[in-house]
């Protein structure tokens, strides 16, 4: 969605939704230091630079992705904002992530953004899969701390983009709703390859 869209409609799209959940998450624990979060696909950094935003002069973003490019592009849109030293940037596929991160992560991320496909202006073969989706989505929600909050962003136009989103809903669908609150947003009657939000809060 362009800025000019923004403008001109009353619903926000996805991207736009999430920051403002992640915003919200945030800003509830705005007492809570240091604020914690992850982006754990970078691509170009906007996620990055948001959370680095949000997450204020003492928190910490860990941002991860497969791609050396996506880390390099990542670091200078955080350099030309000045965000650079609130963000640690790791090489990994984000599957891996919670296993390397230390023990005292577990429990206590605010906020986690991941925005699923590939690279834009870069190599489209480097795509998000549904296999280490699921793996990076069950290991991130432990890592979530009482009413933390992840969001996912799906795109099922591109080959492998429906498998990962049915991937998505069933992992969702397979949370007890007693222990996680789940939103699913999308635009139906949109063209049907429009990308998919979904959000998880963790309620115990
Ligand atoms: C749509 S882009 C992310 C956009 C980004 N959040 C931004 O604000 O510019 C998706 C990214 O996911 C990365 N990616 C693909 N598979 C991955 C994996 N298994 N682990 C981590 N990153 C992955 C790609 O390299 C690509 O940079």
């Amino acid at each position: 969605m362009t800025g000019r869209d923004q403008a001109r409609f009353a619903i926000p799209g996805v991207i736009d939704l999430a920051h403002e959940w992640v915003g919200n998450a945030l800003s509830r624990f705005a007492d809570t230091l240091p604020l914690r979060a992850l982006d754990l696909t970078v691509g170009n950094g906007h996620d990055t630079g948001r959370l680095a935003a949000a997450v204020g002069q003492r928190g910490v973003v860990i941002g991860c992705d497969i791609q050396v490019e996506a880390l390099f592009r990542t670091s200078l849109h955080l350099q030309s904002i000045g965000l650079m030293e609130r963000v640690r940037l790791i090489q990994t596929d984000h599957a891996h992530l919670s296993g390397q991160l230390g023990s005292t992560w577990h429990g206590s991320v605010h906020a986690a953004m991941a925005n699923l496909g590939y690279l834009p202006g870069g190599d489209k073969s480097r795509v998000t899969r549904g296999d280490t989706t699921e793996a990076m989505l069950r290991g991130v929600l432990p890592l979530l701390t009482l009413h933390g909050l992840l969001t996912v962003i799906v795109y099922s136009g591109h080959p492998g983009g429906a498998e990962e989103l049915q991937v998505v809903t069933q992992v969702a669908d397979s949370l007890q709703p007693s222990l996680w609150r789940v939103a699913q947003v999308s635009f139906p009657g949109r063209a049907h390859h429009s990308p998919t939000l979904f959000a998880f809060e963790r309620m115990r």
